[in-house]
């Protein structure tokens, strides 16, 4: 190493800048059957020729113990009482970040969004109200230009997410910087549902969605 100098790399990284606030009804049965609602609407706005139900882990599904307990890095949060999500969407297509954001707004719910689960709150996945989880585990594409070095954070299991929205403090920095400095694209879906790059979402947001 040491020789090549980093060419700047593209990511592939989706973020929400969504805060949604909610109010989910106390009793079981409407419960049920709005999250029954809500899996309807995220079926319906995934696209065709990528459909969200092998994304979609309610606990009534064998593995959502599994598929939640992977990303589960601090401990203290892998507990029988943990409040834990009634639904999990393991992104597979970004049709399926825009449908759980779209769908959230419209069902007033929760989202907690998860990259490498490495935030030692446990804040993406972790919740004090009803909430759903976006699993970005799926979506860790990071492409190189050239054959080059990407400076990041000395543990390889921290997520896209947590990389480019700050972290990448690394044993590169004090040559080439952060992971944050590096970054020269990005994708995102807005409020409204709108995927956008840095040429649509213009310089001001990039800049503020890539931590600098
Ligand atoms: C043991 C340990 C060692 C660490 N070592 C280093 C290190 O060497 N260098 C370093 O730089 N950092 C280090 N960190 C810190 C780590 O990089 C940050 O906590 C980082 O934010 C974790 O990223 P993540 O994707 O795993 O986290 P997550 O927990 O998945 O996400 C972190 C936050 O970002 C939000 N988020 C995640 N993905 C998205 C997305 N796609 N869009 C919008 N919001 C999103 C989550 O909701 C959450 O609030 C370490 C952490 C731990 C626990
Ligand atoms: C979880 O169960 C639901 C309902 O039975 C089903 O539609 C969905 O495809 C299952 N998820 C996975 C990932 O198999
Ligand atoms: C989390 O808890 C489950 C049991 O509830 C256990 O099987 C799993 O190994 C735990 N995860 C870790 C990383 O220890």
């Amino acid at each position: 190493m040491g020789t090549s100098i980093p060419q700047p790399i593209v990511a592939f990284l989706i973020l929400s800048a969504i805060v949604t606030v909610l109010l989910v009804p106390s009793a079981s049965g409407s419960s049920s059957s709005a999250h029954e609602k809500f899996i309807h609407c995220l079926s319906t706005h995934a696209s065709p020729s990528h459909p969200i139900s092998t994304a979609i882990f309610t606990p009534r599904n064998t593995s959502y113990s599994t598929v939640l307990q992977n990303y589960i890095r601090n401990l203290r949060f892998n507990t029988s009482t943990t409040p834990k999500p009634f639904l999990i969407v393991t992104a597979l297509h970004e049709s399926h970040v825009r449908a759980a954001i779209l769908c959230g707004q419209k069902y007033d719910l929760q989202m907690k969004i998860r990259s490498g689960g490495h935030d030692y709150e446990g804040t993406s996945y972790v919740a004090s109200v009803p909430f759903f989880v976006l699993d970005m585990f799926n979506l860790r594409e990071c492409r190189e230009e050239q054959n080059s070095w990407v400076p990041a954070g000395v543990c390889p299991t921290v997520g896209v997410g947590g990389h480019f929205g700050g972290a990448g403090y690394g044993n590169m920095m004090r040559k080439y910087g952060l992971t944050v400095d590096n970054i020269v694209d990005a994708k995102m879906v807005d409020v409204k549902g709108r995927i956008l790059d840095r040429k649509s979402m213009g310089e001001d947001l990039f800049w503020a969605i890539t931590g600098r």
